[in-house]
């Protein structure tokens, strides 16, 4: 893993690996298992068994080297392997911004989509392959990837926006994406 670059930084170029999923030059790369998504899955049964048998990857994130601080403007491309636990969409942790910025995320590979949720209403996003999904301000947001392979974007975010994953486990998401015989299905988040 490398790290992120000091500011001042430097105009540069940065090179998008669609199929490998990364940046160059690259910052940290994340790795989310199984068990790093808890409270997330709603069939909490089989998602402790899953974690106890195999604890899987879920999805990873390779960040460029820009920093997340203000009026930075970060990337990231994130990988959602393909799968369920219990039958629900592996998605990410899903987060709110502390500071309520809005972000994009461009579809590269495969088929998924965004869940947004802003406390009240409720909405899907599918992003594929050349889709830019638009996250404005006050929106939570959680991706699921709805495929049998590997869904991966890009996300550039103001750095200064921040991550609060605990918005979402109070909250909920508003909906919540299953597969059903190959096909997506949303439903409402119970909480
Ligand atoms: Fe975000």
């Amino acid at each position: 893993m490398t790290s992120f670059a000091v500011p001042p930084i430097s105009p540069h170029q940065i090179s998008l690996d669609a199929i490998a999923g990364s940046l160059t030059p690259s910052g940290p790369t994340l790795v989310r298992r199984l068990s790093d998504l808890a409270g997330c899955f709603e069939n909490t049964e089989t998602y402790e068994a899953e974690v106890a048998a195999s604890n899987p990857i879920v999805y990873q994130v390779i960040s460029s080297t820009v920093p997340e601080l203000p009026r930075e403007l970060p990337q990231s491309i994130t990988t959602i392997f393909a799968g369920t636990c219990g039958g629900e969409l592996y998605m990410t942790k899903g987060h709110q911004h502390p500071d309520p910025q809005g972000e994009i995320y461009f579809g590269l590979e495969g088929i998924g989509g965004i869940i947004m949720f802003d406390g009240n209403e409720k909405k899907y996003v599918e992003i594929t392959p050349g889709k830019i999904g638009y996250i404005p301000p006050g929106w939570a947001h959680r991706s699921i990837n709805s495929g049998t392979t590997p869904y991966k974007f890009l996300a550039v975010y103001p750095g200064s926006a921040g991550h609060d994953y605990g918005w979402v486990l109070k909250n909920g998401m508003g909906l919540r994406g299953f597969s059903e015989n190959g096909k997506l299905i949303l439903k409402d988040f119970i909480i």
